[in-house]
C-alpha cells in the first residue's frame, strides 16, 4: 500500500477555533486525508454552519461530539448530527447499551426513510488522556485494557459500526472483532513530538500495524507550520508494503 493510500487512513481533527481556519486546512489537505473531525472546540466556537462549510468542500466529515446523556437526548442529537450530513459521530460507550442500541436504531430508521447512507456510528471506550491510575480514581477497578474491551463488547453488541480506543489497546481488540467492525486511534505521535495530554500513545505505522482502520491526528498537523509536511512525516514513518 502506498503512503497516500494510508494517508486516507488519516482523519485529521480540526481542532482550531473558527471556521476560517478549519476551511484552509481542508483545502490544504483534502487531497491526502480521509475524513475531517469537527470536535468540541470548533462546534462550540462555530456551530451547526461550521459542518455544512466543511461538507460543501466535498470531504468525508467525522462529528466528533462525544454524545454522553439519557437515551432519548442523545439520540434525537445523533439525528440532528445526521440531517447536518455527518458522515461518521461518535457517542461514549458509558453511556450504557440502551442508548447506543437506541441510537443506532433511530439513525437506521432515519437513514432507511431518507433514502440517505447511515452514518458509521462510533462507541468511544476509555479516553487515550487515561492512564491506569486516573482510571483507578475514577472508581473503575478493572485494568484499563479490560475495560476498554467490555465497552467494546457493549457497543459491538448495541450494533454500533466500531469504537475509538488508544492504539495500545489494538492488539486486544483485534482478536475478537467481528468483519468490519472498526478500530479508531487517536493518541498517534511520531518519535520527536511530545505526547501532549495524551497519555497511550504510539507512531502511526505501529497503530497501522497492530490493525487500526483509522488514525486521528489534531495538534501534530494543524499546528504544524506545514500540514501537508506533517502528514508526510506521518506517514514516511511507514515503511511502503
Ligand atoms: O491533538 P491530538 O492528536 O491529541 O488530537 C486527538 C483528537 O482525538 C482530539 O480531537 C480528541 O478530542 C480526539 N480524541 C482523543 N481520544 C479519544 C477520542 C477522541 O484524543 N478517546
Amino acid at each position: 500500500m502506498s503512503p497516500d493510500a494510508k494517508a486516507k487512513q488519516l482523519i485529521v481533527a480540526l481542532d482550531v477555533s473558527t471556521q476560517e481556519k478549519a476551511t484552509e486546512l481542508v483545502r490544504t489537505l483534502k487531497a491526502q486525508v480521509g475524513y475531517f473531525k469537527i470536535g468540541l472546540q470548533l462546534f462550540t466556537a462555530a456551530g451547526p454552519t461550521v459542518v455544512r462549510k466543511i461538507l460543501q468542500e466535498g470531504v468525508q466529515v467525522f462529528l466528533d461530539l462525544k454524545f454522553h446523556d439519557i437515551p432519548n437526548t442523545v439520540t434525537q442529537a445523533a439525528l440532528e448530527a445526521a440531517r447536518l450530513g455527518a458522515h461518521m459521530m461518535t457517542l461514549h460507550s458509558l453511556g450504557g447499551e440502551v442508548m447506543m442500541k437506541q441510537t443506532r436504531e433511530t439513525l437506521q430508521e432515519y437513514s432507511l426513510r431518507e433514502g440517505w447512507p447511515c452514518p458509521k456510528l462510533l462507541g468511544v471506550t476509555i479516553l487515550t488522556s487515561i492512564d491506569p491510575q486516573m482510571l483507578s480514581s475514577l472508581g473503575i477497578a478493572h485494568p484499563l485494557d479490560q475495560e476498554v474491551l467490555r465497552l467494546a463488547r457493549s457497543a459491538q453488541e448495541a450494533g454500533l459500526d466500531g469504537i475509538v480506543s488508544s492504539p495500545r489497546e489494538l492488539p486486544l481488540l483485534r482478536q475478537e472483532r467481528p468483519k468490519g467492525f472498526l478500530l479508531v486511534t487517536p493518541g498517534i505521535r511520531s518519535g520527536e513530538t511530545k505526547g501532549d495530554d495524551q497519555r497511550r500513545t504510539m507512531t502511526a505505522s505501529e497503530a497501522l500495524a497492530a490493525g487500526a482502520d483509522f488514525l486521528v491526528v489534531g495538534r501534530p498537523i494543524v499546528q504544524s507550520q506545514d500540514p501537508v509536511q506533517a502528514v508526510q512525516t506521518l506517514f514516511g514513518e511507514i515503511p511502503i508494503g
